[in-house]
């Protein structure tokens, strides 16, 4: 489902070159569930950017769900992103000024999604989720545990196929966090492959494999 091959990044800032990912390989498959760990700056979210198809690596072969990432025009890797993939981020990135409702609707509307069906649609995924009693309300007004359930109604918007979650209970209470991780273990099981970046070794129990990253390179994979 996902392949890297010797996946180089390297940060260019004036003259000066800062490696940051040193030649990752990995072969991820269809309904895995990886915990990627490793120390802060060791190059995580930089490798998730890349899987997430936000950046580009600077060197080496990058195969998502069949296509050559590397051969790929910018407008198919942003309908990749849009509908193959989800993605929840450790601070939400919910837009404030718009409701609950619509936060859920937004990659749908990019999709071009009706708006009776998206609207039925961002309701259900709601409903799942248990956050419907805050449909009208604004992100600004709800919890961070009910932020984290809104982004993943919102990630699951557009039925991806694989969820990137980068520290997803980064900013959220015990009790949050192991919800969110109930959550994504359910997916999980509903066949869903998920890359789940955490600091947290405790969270990691239903995960199938650990990558662990160290300065750009793998060095754990088991
Ligand atoms: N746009 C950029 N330009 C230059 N350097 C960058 C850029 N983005 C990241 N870096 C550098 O790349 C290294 C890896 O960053 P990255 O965000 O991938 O680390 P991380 O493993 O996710 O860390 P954390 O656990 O703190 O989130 C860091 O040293 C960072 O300073
Ligand atoms: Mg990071």
């Amino acid at each position: 489902m996902i392949e890297l091959k010797d996946i180089q990044k390297t940060y260019r800032i004036g003259e000066a070159e800062y490696p940051v990912l040193k030649g990752i390989d990995l072969v991820i498959e269809s309904g895995e569930f990886i915990a990627l760990m490793g120390p802060s700056g060791s190059g995580k979210s930089t490798l998730m950017n890349i899987v997430g198809c936000l950046d580009r690596p600077t060197a080496g072969r990058f195969i998502l769900l069949d296509q050559d990432i590397s051969q790929t025009s910018d407008d198919e890797l942003a309908r990749v992103r849009r509908e193959e993939l989800g993605f929840i981020f450790q601070t939400f990135n919910l837009i404030g000024r718009i409701s609950v409702l619509k936060n859920v609707e937004v990659p749908m509307m990019l999709s071009g999604v009706a708006r009776v069906e998206r609207k039925a649609r961002a309701i259900k995924l709601l409903e799942s989720l248990d956050i419907a009693h805050r449909i009208n309300f604004s992100p600004v007004n709800i919890s961070g545990g009910e932020r984290q359930r809104v982004a993943i109604a919102r990630a699951l918007a557009n039925d991806p196929k694989i969820i990137i979650a980068d520290e997803p209970t980064g900013n959220l209470d015990l009790k949050n966090s192991d919800e969110v991780m109930s959550i994504l273990t359910k997916l999980n099981k509903d066949g869903r492959t998920i890359i789940m970046v955490t600091h947290n070794p405790e969270i990691t129990e239903n995960c199938s494999r650990v990558i662990r990253l160290r300065d750009g390179r793998i060095m754990e994979n088991a």
